[in-house]
C-alpha cells in the first residue's frame, strides 16, 4: 500500500487534500533534515532512482537530485542530447532498457502533455512526473504551495494571482488543482492571448489588468513567458510585454498592503518582473527553491516501493 492515495505522482489533479497534508508533514521533517549539519538519512538506500529528462532543467533536475542523494538512494541521470534518441529509439524502448538494470523509480520530464500518464499505463516502475510539457508540473505546485503555507501559516482563504504566460503553463494547471484543494481562491490573469478560453470552467477567475489583480491578491505567482512553446506570437515584442503585463516596483509600491512574490523560475528579468520586485523582501523565489529540496524528499519517501511495506 502507499503511504499516498496514489501509485505515481503525475499530477496534483489526482491528489486528494490528504495526500497534500501527508507530503507538507513529511517536508516539515526533511527541512529539518536538511539543515542538520550531516544531511543525509539512510531511508532510500536500496532504492535506484533514474532521473530521465528529455528537457532543459535547472531546478528541477538539481533539485531531485540533491533530494534523492540526502536519502542515500542509488541514482543516475539521462539527458535526451546525450542518448540514443538520436538514433531513432522510441520513449517506451528507452524507459524499458532503463528499467532493464533493475531501477526502482523514474522521475521523468518530457515535451508531450501525457507521456508520465502514457508510460505509468505501460510499466510497472513508480513515476514522478517533473514536467510534461504544458499539462502538469506536481512537485513545482506542491513546493509552491508549502512556501506559501510556510509563510502564510495557511492556504484557506488566500487570494492567489497567478500572472503571466498561463495557456503554455504546466505550473498554473498544477498550482490550480492543489491550491484550490487547500481552499484558495484563485485568479489567471496576463494577456486575453496567453489565457486558455473557459479556463473559469475550473473554478477561476480571470482578470487583463494586471494591477487590478494585484490588488485583489495576496500572493501574485508569476510566470514566465514561454518563447519556445508558442506556435505564433501572442503579444507584439517583449518590450510591449513587459510595459503592460510586467510587474515592476511601481506597481507593487502603491499597493496598500504586503504581497508575497514568488515565481517557479527561470525569471525572465525586465520581461514579467524586474529585478527590483524579484529581489525585493517581498519575494520568496529562493525560499521556493529551498523548499523544493525538502518537497521532492517526501515526495520520493512516500511513493517509494521499496518501503510500501514498511
Ligand atoms: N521551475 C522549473 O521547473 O525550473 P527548471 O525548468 O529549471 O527545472
Amino acid at each position: 500500500m502507499s503511504r499516498l492515495s496514489v501509485k505515481h505522482l503525475l499530477g496534483t489533479d489526482e491528489l486528494n487534500s490528504s495526500d497534500l497534508g501527508t507530503i507538507f508533514e513529511m517536508a516539515d521533517h526533511f527541512k529539518e533534515v536538511i539543515n542538520r549539519p550531516i544531511k543525509k538519512v539512510p531511508t532510500l538506500r536500496d532504492t535506484t532512482i533514474a532521473n530521465v529528462f528529455f528537457e532543459n532543467s535547472t531546478r528541477t533536475r538539481i533539485s531531485f537530485e540533491l533530494a534523492e542523494k540526502r536519502l542515500s538512494a542509488d541514482t543516475v541521470n539521462f539527458s535526451a542530447s546525450a542518448s540514443s534518441l538520436k538514433k531513432g529509439e522510441t520513449l517506451l524502448d528507452t524507459i524499458n532498457n532503463i528499467l532493464a538494470m533493475k531501477v526502482d523509480m523514474l522521475v521523468i520530464r518530457h515535451s508531450s502533455p501525457g507521456a508520465c500518464h502514457f508510460l505509468s499505463r505501460k510499466i510497472d516502475a513508480t513515476i514522478i512526473n517533473a514536467g510534461d510539457g504544458t499539462h502538469e508540473h506536481p512537485t513545482q505546485a506542491l513546493l509552491d504551495c508549502y512556501s506559501i503555507l510556510k509563510e502564510k501559516g495557511r492556504i484557506k482563504g488566500l487570494k492567489v494571482a497567478i500572472i503571466g504566460d498561463i495557456l503554455h503553463s504546466r505550473v498554473a494547471l498544477s498550482n490550480i488543482f492543489a491550491l484550490q484543494k487547500l481552499g484558495a481562491e484563485i485568479m489567471v490573469s496576463g494577456p486575453n492571448t496567453l489565457i486558455p478560453r473557459h479556463i473559469e470552467m475550473l473554478g477561476v477567475k480571470k482578470e487583463v489588468n494586471v494591477q487590478a489583480a494585484l490588488e485583489w491578491a495576496d500572493v501574485a505567482n508569476i510566470l514566465r513567458i514561454q518563447l519556445e512553446r508558442q506556435k505564433s506570437r501572442a503579444f507584439p515584442s517583449l518590450r510591449e510585454y513587459s510595459l503592460y503585463y510586467g510587474i515592476n516596483k511601481k506597481m507593487i509600491d502603491s499597493l496598500n498592503k504586503e504581497i508575497l512574490i514568488m515565481h517557479p523560475g527561470p525569471i525572465n528579468r525586465g520581461v514579467e518582473i524586474d529585478s527590483d520586485v524579484a529581489d525585493s523582501n517581498r519575494s520568496i523565489i529562493l525560499d521556493q527553491v529551498e523548499n523544493g529540496v525538502a518537497i521532492r524528499m517526501a515526495v520520493l519517501y512516500l511513493l517509494a516501493p521499496t518501503l510500501q511495506n514498511n
